[in-house]
């Protein structure tokens, strides 16, 4: 099927205060197929959000695309003018961040919030606008549109807040959410809540989706595909169910070992730590000649210093790099 968002060998770097471009995405390529949940996982520094903002060029000023092409709708994203960039943002395709009560206005009603963002993208009056603001909050909080309609941030729960930023990523019908870390600041009830409204905004809406995690529980049921990221490299990508029951990358199962209870525990704690692979990481987006994950890898072999893997396929779509499987 044609993708929706098409990235390709994406080089992404940040200048240090020094001056020294130091990479954080290293050659990452994959689509986005119309309508399906792609989780993406890695540990910390692995270049998740780096990759979210990538795709609609909101880098940090010292973070720099070297190379790569991000395709959508017939354009290259990373090489559009930024007044066509600014009619995509937001409105074709939106991101949501982690943290609800940083990104919302603290002193203005929930529902003037999410007006503003349609107005910004539409030429509807006013009775227009106030229509499609509340039918948006009819999808995201089906019971109690007035009163949250109403209600200032501070009056919400986290969960709540949460569910204001989805109605302001899709009040212009997006096609393409972008969601780093979405649920990491709630506990685990609010997080699954959270989870079932994406879930049904995408059998409701269609729309497609980057669900980023560092924790591999949340991808069970949820995601249709998952894809790993470690060192600013796609290691691993395939159906959620087989990545998730039979990893392949020994960094994969790395990543759920340092994780209790993959399968069921989903959100075991209030604030999942962030899973660190032991062993020294400092180099493992530098380029040295191999495997980037050669220095923590429990299952290397001598060649893995020597050469670096290139993507096999295993399955039909499943993919992994790691020279294990390479003959
Ligand atoms: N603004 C920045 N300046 C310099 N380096 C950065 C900046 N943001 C991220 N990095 C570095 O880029 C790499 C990827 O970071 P990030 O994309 O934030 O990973 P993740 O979201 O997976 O935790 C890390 O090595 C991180 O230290
Ligand atoms: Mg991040």
């Amino acid at each position: 099927m044609a993708s929706v968002l098409e990235i390709r060998d994406l080089h992404v770097s940040y200048r240090s205060r020094e001056g020294v471009l130091c990479p954080a995405l290293n050659g990452v390529s994959f689509g986005l197929i119309p309508g399906e949940i792609l989780g993406v996982l890695g540990e910390s520094g692995s270049g998740k959000s780096t990759l979210a903002v990538s795709l609609v060029r909101l880098l940090p000023g010292n973070g720099e695309i070297i190379r790569g092409a991000v395709h959508f709708e017939g354009k290259d994203l990373l090489q559009a003018k930024l007044e066509e960039l600014q009619q995509i943002r937001g409105r074709r395709i939106s991101l949501i961040f982690q943290e609800p009560s940083l990104a919302l206005h603290p002193t203005m009603r929930a529902g003037e919030q999410v007006r503003q963002v349609l107005a910004a993208h539409s030429s509807q009056g006013k009775s227009g606008l106030n229509e499609g603001t509340r039918q948006v909050f009819a999808e995201v909080f089906p019971e109690e549109v007035d009163r949250i309609l109403r209600s200032y941030p501070h009056q919400l729960s986290g969960g709540q807040r949460q569910r204001v930023l989805i109605a302001q990523a899709i009040v212009c019908g997006p096609s393409v959410v972008i969601a780093d870390e979405p649920t990491a600041s709630l506990d685990p009830a609010t997080q699954m809540e959270i989870l079932g409204v994406f879930r049904t905004l995408r059998e409701r809406l269609g729309l497609a989706m980057i669900f980023i995690t560092h924790n591999p529980a949340l991808l069970s049921g949820f995601a249709d595909r998952v894809m790993v990221l470690y060192g600013g490299q796609v290691v691993e990508c395939g159906p959620a169910e087989t990545v998730l029951a039979s990893p392949r990358h020994p960094y994969t199962k790395a990543l759920f070992q340092s994780i209790p209870a993959v399968s069921n525990g989903r959100g075991s704690s209030r604030k999942t730590r962030l899973p660190v692979i032991p062993g020294d990481s400092s180099q493992s987006s530098l380029p040295r000649g191999g495997c980037p994950f050669e220095p923590k890898c429990t299952e290397r072999m001598d060649i893995c210093r020597a050469r670096e893997p290139a993507l096999v396929h295993l399955g039909e779509s499943h993919v992994v790099s790691c020279l294990k499987y390479e003959n």
